[in-house]
């Protein structure tokens, strides 16, 4: 079981063709946008999403407007939080970071423009307009303080946490992102609410998964590997599943929720074989 790379190149295709810039003084900001946004990411969001269609029955390549948009904010949040005043990292996505190439002042803006332009596309994905709109509120309310936002503040915070606050942790900064991953396809398709339960907890459980996996990733793995620097976490005295349970335990519990999530698609109805290898290289990816 492998990557779905025919979900990954339409997703790769489909950012490549997004232009933001109508004119020639801001022609900077669109270059400083694109720079990081086709850096080439592993893409699990956009593919998340597509691969939801897949299961549902539907056509991958009618959801990439919603796709993309969730590319366009998780980049986003990557240029924030790499900032000096966020975890002052100098590489990422294997070169070096928007602040670094641009000055902090248009890595700020390019952030900002690339949530922006996220919601400008969202809404012009094709579809019943009230389905439209009630996924962009799951994905705004996703990314924001009871989300990713929310869940960086908890994370430069830094308050001790216990397992549980540690859980709570991951599920706002990462998990909620990917989880509406899944989510706003769900939406758009018009699945039904007892249908819909057995994706939710799938998507819910592989979002906590994920940062598992990045906060043993950051221990394990180089610089190279990771085209981000290895040892970041340490560096900032991060609260991570290495540094409240240690390596082996963490690899133990991410175990725990691979085989979560596993069990919650299986009993998801639909063609959700694209959706497991996503989950199996979540679990199992080295970079
Ligand atoms: C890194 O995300 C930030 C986290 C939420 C852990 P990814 O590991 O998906 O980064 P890219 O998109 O592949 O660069
Ligand atoms: C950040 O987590 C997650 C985001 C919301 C961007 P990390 O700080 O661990 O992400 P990396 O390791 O820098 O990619
Ligand atoms: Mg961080
Ligand atoms: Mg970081
Ligand atoms: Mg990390």
């Amino acid at each position: 079981m492998s990557y779905p790379e025919d979900l990954r190149d339409s997703v790769d295709a489909a950012l490549e063709h997004l232009r933001f810039s109508a004119a020639a003084p801001t022609a900077g900001l669109e270059e400083a946008m694109r720079y990081s946004l086709l850096a080439g990411g592993k893409r699990v969001r956009p593919v998340l999403a597509l691969a939801t269609a897949r299961a549902l029955g539907a056509d991958p390549e009618r959801f990439l407007p919603v796709a993309c948009a969730i590319e366009l904010i998780h980049t986003y949040s990557l240029i924030h939080d790499d900032l000096p005043a966020m975890d002052d990292d100098d590489l990422r996505r294997g070169q070096p970071t928007s602040h670094v190439r641009y000055g902090e002042d248009v890595a700020i803006l390019a952030g900002d423009g690339l949530f922006a332009e996220a919601v400008r596309l969202f809404c012009e994905q094709p579809g019943d307009p009230a389905r439209v709109l009630a996924a962009l509120r799951e994905l705004a309310g996703a990314t924001g303080v009871d989300g990713m936002v929310g869940g960086q503040y908890v994370d430069v915070i830094g308050d001790e946490a216990d397992a549980e606050g540690l859980r709570a942790l991951h599920a706002l900064k990462t998990g909620r992102l990917i989880a509406a991953s899944v989510g706003v396809v769900l939406i758009l398709e018009g699945v039904g609410e007892h249908e819909t339960m057995p994706y939710r907890r799938f998507a819910d459980e592989l979002g906590v998964l994920f940062q598992i996996v990045d906060d043993i990733l950051d221990v394990t793995e180089s610089d190279e590997q990771l085209g981000k620097p290895h040892g970041s976490d340490e560096r900032h005295g991060k609260l991570t599943y290495v540094s409240l349970f240690g390596l082996q335990r963490a690899r133990e519990l991410a175990g725990d929720s691979h085989a979560k999530a596993r069990a919650a698609l299986a009993e998801a109805d639909g063609e959700t074989e694209d959706l497991s290898r996503v989950a199996d290289y979540i679990f199992t990816r080295n970079e």
